[in-house]
């Protein structure tokens, strides 16, 4: 088959397109002749080499976490799915930037979503709403998410206005229209942010989740006033300082579902900025590399 592969950590000139043998599922997993994966940033990180000593990747890998595609191959022990459904989800760290992917946690994905938007929703989803989820309950609250416009951000807007939150999202000026259109009310990061916050939630701001690991976490919890009601999916570091609860995504099907639900009931869509052809893949590493992507990038394949 064909994939992206890197066979030394480096820059997007690694990234080749070549012949790679087929994966097989093993128990539990199942293989999807792919239509769309999409660039995360653990992609760009693990092919520069920034993840060594934290996970795992054995050279040469191919890139891609997350991916949609038709279902070819079904592991000992699988049900609920059967050959030629439609699935999307989560592979492991690498390995979904290809012609044929297999994944360990998947959904049926919804007829609403194109191969580009499905492609990209299962990373950011299961990570918005691990994050969303250690936060409790948000009907009626009102949550700020730090980095509103990126992949994570724009799922974690979505679902928590889809489950009653009054959301307050922070991105660059240039992105305020996008995020008005997830549902949330936009303001700019950075310096003055609680002085912004409190003209546009004179109630106070109860719940915040980071996804953005822009040093504001400490911030963030000045603004909650209590470190239970943050968490923060992207900055490790500061969070073990501040004792900030962090949330990392786990492969779920069960999440995937209700990301999925809410697909069908037109709650929840991921947004793509760009697709890119799997032989243009160095292009869209280097554009999700620089930290400023609108939602997703998609791969199609
Ligand atoms: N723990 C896990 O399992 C897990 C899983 C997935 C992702 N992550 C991490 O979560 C983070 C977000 O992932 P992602 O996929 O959403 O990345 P992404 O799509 O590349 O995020 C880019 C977004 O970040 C925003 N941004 C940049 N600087 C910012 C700042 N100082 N304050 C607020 N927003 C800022 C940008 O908005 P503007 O263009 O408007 O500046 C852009 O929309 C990454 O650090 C990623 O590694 C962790």
């Amino acid at each position: 088959m064909r994939a992206v592969r890197f066979h030394e950590y480096g820059g997007v000139e690694t990234l080749v397109v070549e012949q790679v043998p087929e994966p097989r599922p093993g128990p539990g997993e199942i293989r999807i002749r792919v239509a769309a994966a999409s660039v995360n940033p653990i992609d760009w990180k693990a092919r520069a080499g920034a993840l060594r000593g934290m996970i795992s990747v054995e050279l040469p890998a191919i890139p891609g976490r997350d991916a949609v595609g038709v279902v070819d191959e079904i592991g000992a022990g699988v049900r609920g799915v059967s050959a030629g459904d439609r699935v999307f989800g989560l592979g492991g760290v690498t390995g979904a930037t290809a012609e044929l992917a297999v994944l360990s946690a998947w959904a049926h994905a919804p007829a609403e979503w194109t191969d580009e938007e499905a492609g990209g929703a299962a990373l950011a989803a299961v990570t918005a709403m691990g994050g969303l989820n250690a936060l409790g309950p948000l009907r009626g609250r009102t949550l700020l998410v730090e980095g509103a416009a990126g992949g994570v951000g724009s799922a974690a807007v979505e679902i928590a206005v889809a489950r009653g939150a009054t959301v307050i999202g922070t991105a660059s000026e240039r992105n305020h229209a996008f995020v008005a259109s997830l549902g949330a009310v936009p303001t700019t990061y950075g310096t003055g942010l609680a002085e912004r916050l409190a003209a546009l939630a004179p109630g106070g701001v109860d719940l915040a989740l980071d996804t953005a690991a822009s040093g504001s976490l400490a911030d963030l919890v000045a603004i909650v006033g209590d470190l239970a009601r943050v968490s923060t999916v992207a900055d490790h570091a500061r969070a073990a300082e501040l004792g900030v609860r962090v949330v990392n995504a786990e492969n779920d099907s069960a999440l995937l579902a209700e990301a999925a639900e809410l697909g069908r009931q037109g709650r929840y869509t991921p947004r793509v900025e760009r697709t890119y052809p799997i032989e243009r893949i160095a292009e869209a590493h280097a554009y999700a590399g620089r930290g400023h992507t609108r939602g997703k990038i998609a791969i199609r394949v």
